[in-house]
């Protein structure tokens, strides 16, 4: 088959193999590239329209009890200045981000142990009263499914656990023994069962990442089907061993949002900050290769540059209601439009 086969097969809901996929991530062209996002763009509308998703992201901690190689905020850095916002400042940062429209809250944060499952609790609970048309997102790392369902019962309705890489060897290159993509997996089985609109992902140009570690993980987002996927490029932190690797390229990054698209038509499929990072304009080509969600950060300003979990991260100096109103322009530019609504999973047909 040639590329644009493949791609078109895809298209039509059909599967691809292992082989054949890392065999089209290796030779891609700019046109089968450009020939991909029209199809994914295609695809998006479908099912959501020309509507943008705003989620609003609070860094809440950046205390973390792991050890990724890949990540600035990990426990090994001791060069990070480590806060923990208070339940005050988190509700403050929902207040704020409600009225400035937002309808999904994303509550994110390194792995740490002071949140316990009651604080937990009791911060989604408080949220999920003072907010009832609002989603709750968190993405705070693998836990037990008694505790994903502790905070399903409070009022949580999605989760975000990249599964970083499918492949087991390249897993354990880029985590310490202590962390398996079994476990990973068994995470993420659990948030879905549990109920909850549940999104996996990885980094584009991790290092060690072979075409068919890629290949792997599109296979992997086939089967499992997420209701979400993050995805964006690696990279290097300064202060980690990956420090002098190489980043996640643009061109990949978009190729690959629009691979998840054509695969698994109906995930939410967010154009990253790291995405946004690597090129100043990369979230709205990202947005035209096939995303439908965009993520601004809402916290704090003092506290952003804090958590930085690659090098020059966007966003963390800006004015939020300044950088929001520009993005919502260059989305609009680009014939987008951001909606203020929870942006649910899609699952029923829109006619
Ligand atoms: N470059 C890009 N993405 C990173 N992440 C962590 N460190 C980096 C990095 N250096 C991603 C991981 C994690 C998510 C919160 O951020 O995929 O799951």
């Amino acid at each position: 088959m040639t590329n644009r086969e493949k791609i078109d097969w895809l298209a039509k809901g059909q599967l691809l193999s292992e082989e054949e996929l890392a065999g089209l991530l290796r030779s891609k062209t700019e046109e089968d590239r450009l020939y991909a996002a029209g199809l994914a763009r295609t695809l998006t509308d479908r099912y959501y329209g020309r509507k943008i998703y705003f989620r609003g992201l609070i860094e809440f901690t950046n205390y973390c009890k792991n050890n990724c190689y890949y990540c600035g905020i990990r426990a090994g850095n001791a060069n990070v200045v480590r806060y923990r916002m208070k339940p005050e400042e988190i509700y403050a940062c929902c207040d704020w981000g409600y009225r400035a429209g937002f309808r999904t809250f994303v509550l994110q944060g390194g792995e740490d142990p002071y949140f316990d499952d009651e604080k937990i609790v009791e911060l989604v609970s408080t949220i999920r009263d003072r907010y009832p048309d609002c989603a709750i997102t968190l993405s705070i790392g693998e836990k037990s499914k008694e505790s994903y369902q502790r905070y399903f019962d409070a009022g949580a309705n999605r989760y975000l656990l990249r599964h970083e890489t499918a492949c087991p060897e390249h897993y354990r290159k880029l985590h310490p023994p202590q962390l398996s993509l079994e476990n990973r997996l068994r995470c993420l089985r659990d948030l879905k069962d549990i109920g909850y609109q549940t999104g996996c992902g990885m980094m584009v140009g991790s290092p060690y990442q072979t075409e068919e570690n890629l290949a792997q993980d599109l296979l992997y987002i086939g089967e499992f089907r997420p209701e979400m996927v993050g995805i964006g490029p690696f990279i290097p932190h300064h202060d980690t061993c990956f420090r002098d690797c190489q980043a996640g390229t643009l061109e990949d990054t978009l190729f690959l949002l629009s691979l998840i698209r054509l695969i698994h038509p109906r995930v939410l499929l967010p154009a990253t900050t790291a995405l946004g990072t690597i090129v100043a304009d990369g979230r709205e080509q990202g947005i035209l290769a096939g995303a439908n969600v965009v993520m601004p950060n809402i916290s704090p300003t003092d506290m952003r540059k804090n958590y930085l979990l690659y090098d020059n991260k966007i966003g963390t100096q800006d004015d939020a209601a300044e950088s929001q109103r520009r993005l919502e322009e260059s989305i609009a530019a680009i014939g987008y439009q951001v909606v203020s609504d929870r942006g649910d999973y899609c699952w029923e047909d829109k006619v």
